[in-house]
């Protein structure tokens, strides 16, 4: 059986370009997927996932014959897991994916390898990943390398960031700790900075967690302003001038594959003391039903009021709509008013829920506009067009 540098399980938005890049770096990869369509597809260099420039970067690793992808693990020095890491009913993690993807890569190792979980995972989850491998094949116990490399790429600049951003990784020992370094500093041009395997997954966690929570006292204050007849914006920009003050900009809510998952592993952990954590997650979420609540009150006012919302995804410019606030919130509307209420997304050419619209004809049939998303498209629809109806205006798209 042919013997690969890297195992990349899981070619997602993390897992494809990840494996690309090591390819074109001239490693030999062997990415897998569960999902046939997925491998068949990246075999004839095509793929799911938006990206600037992945188009080019998978094309050439699928050409230069160092990518193969498969349905099946094969033996490797380093095996690399980026699989999903959702939540079940209650918050708590699901952790299926890696249990799944750690069992089919079991038989294909041996004595020396280096396995790197990369999926955002809660803490403990790597020594959980070396105890199911040595559960199953105790002969490896204490010779083999396990480490976790938490992936803190932002969609939309995965390829510059894959490279350039600082690293934090940590090993179930030295050893792992010190091997997994190396590896990356193979083609990591940021910093890779050493810890245990607990400390990385909390990182990341923390970083989300930390951003979750700014991003909630956004929120939480144009809620407030909204009671209170004061503009938020406004308010931000000018507590903004304080030498201390760096107050974020408030939204429809958080979402994503990470900002919206990764607080409740936290939270999950250790329930008692991660109050604030818990809180931030539960204001995020009361503001897109704050939202929808607006946009009923301004829809009310009309007798069969049609309304354009625009943008689902979950952050401007991108296709992503996991977790989207914005994508709830036009679910939502769409059952309260049905097809009169006219989805724009520009990211995307359809959506399983509703039809999509262009943002010119949603806002021209519109009694109300709601902008969810503040997409660049959005910035340059006819002013006098959006001044003739209700605009709601949730993200600052018009600004
Ligand atoms: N998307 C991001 O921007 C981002 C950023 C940082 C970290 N992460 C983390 O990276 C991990 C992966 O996220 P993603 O966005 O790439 O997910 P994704 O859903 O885009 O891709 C995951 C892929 O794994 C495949 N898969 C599922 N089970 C498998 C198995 N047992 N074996 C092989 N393949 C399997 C799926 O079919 C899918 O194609 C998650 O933990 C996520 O939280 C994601």
């Amino acid at each position: 059986m042919e013997h690969y540098d890297v195992c990349v399980m899981g070619l997602g938005y993390i897992g494809l370009p990840t494996a690309s890049l090591l390819a074109t770096k001239g490693m030999r990869v062997r990415g897998v997927d569960v999902r046939p369509e997925v491998v068949d597809r990246i075999r004839h260099g095509r793929y799911d996932v938006k990206e600037p420039d992945l188009d080019v970067l998978v094309r050439s690793a699928v050409q230069s014959g160092n990518l193969e992808p498969g349905l099946e693990a094969a033996p490797a020095d380093v095996f690399m897991i980026a699989v999903p890491t959702p939540f079940r009913e209650g918050h708590a993690p699901d952790l299926s994916y890696v249990e799944a993807a750690t069992a089919s890569l079991i038989p294909f190792l041996a004595e020396g390898n280096l396995v790197i979980l990369e999926s955002t995972s809660p803490v403990g989850t790597t020594e959980e990943v070396e105890r199911q491998i040595t559960a199953a094949r105790p002969e490896l116990k204490g010779r083999i390398l396990v480490a976790h490399s938490p992936e803190r790429v932002l969609p939309g600049q995965i390829l510059q960031e894959l490279v350039g951003n600082d690293r934090v990784v940590g090993g179930i020992d030295a050893a792992s700790t010190k091997a997994v370094a190396a590896f990356y500093r193979r083609f990591v041009r940021g910093e890779v900075m050493e810890t245990t395997a607990r400390t990385a997954e909390m990182t990341k966690l923390v970083e989300n967690s930390y951003r979750d929570v700014n991003i909630a006292f956004a929120n939480e204050l144009s809620m407030i302003c909204g009671e209170l007849g004061i503009s938020v914006r406004e308010l931000i920009r000018f507590a903004n001038q304080h030498p201390r003050v760096d107050i974020l900009q408030p939204g429809p809510g958080v979402g994503g594959h990470c900002l919206a998952v990764d607080p409740w592993f936290i939270v999950w952990s250790d329930p008692k003391n991660a109050r604030m954590i818990r809180t931030a997650r539960e204001v995020n979420v009361t503001k897109s039903e704050w939202v929808f609540d607006r946009v009923v009150e301004k829809a009310e006012r009309f007798k069969k009021p049609v309304i354009a919302v625009l943008g689902i995804a979950y952050k401007p410019d991108v296709d992503d709509t996991r977790e989207s606030p914005s994508l709830h919130i036009a679910g939502q509307l769409r059952e309260r008013y049905g097809a009169d209420v006219l989805v724009v997304e520009p990211n995307l050419t359809e959506h399983p829920w509703f039809p999509l619209f262009d943002a010119e004809e949603a806002v021209s049939r519109a009694d109300v506009v709601v902008a969810l998303v503040s997409h660049r498209e959005f910035k340059h629809l006819d002013r006098e067009l959006l001044s003739a109806r209700v605009v709601l205006d949730i993200c600052g798209a018009f600004r």
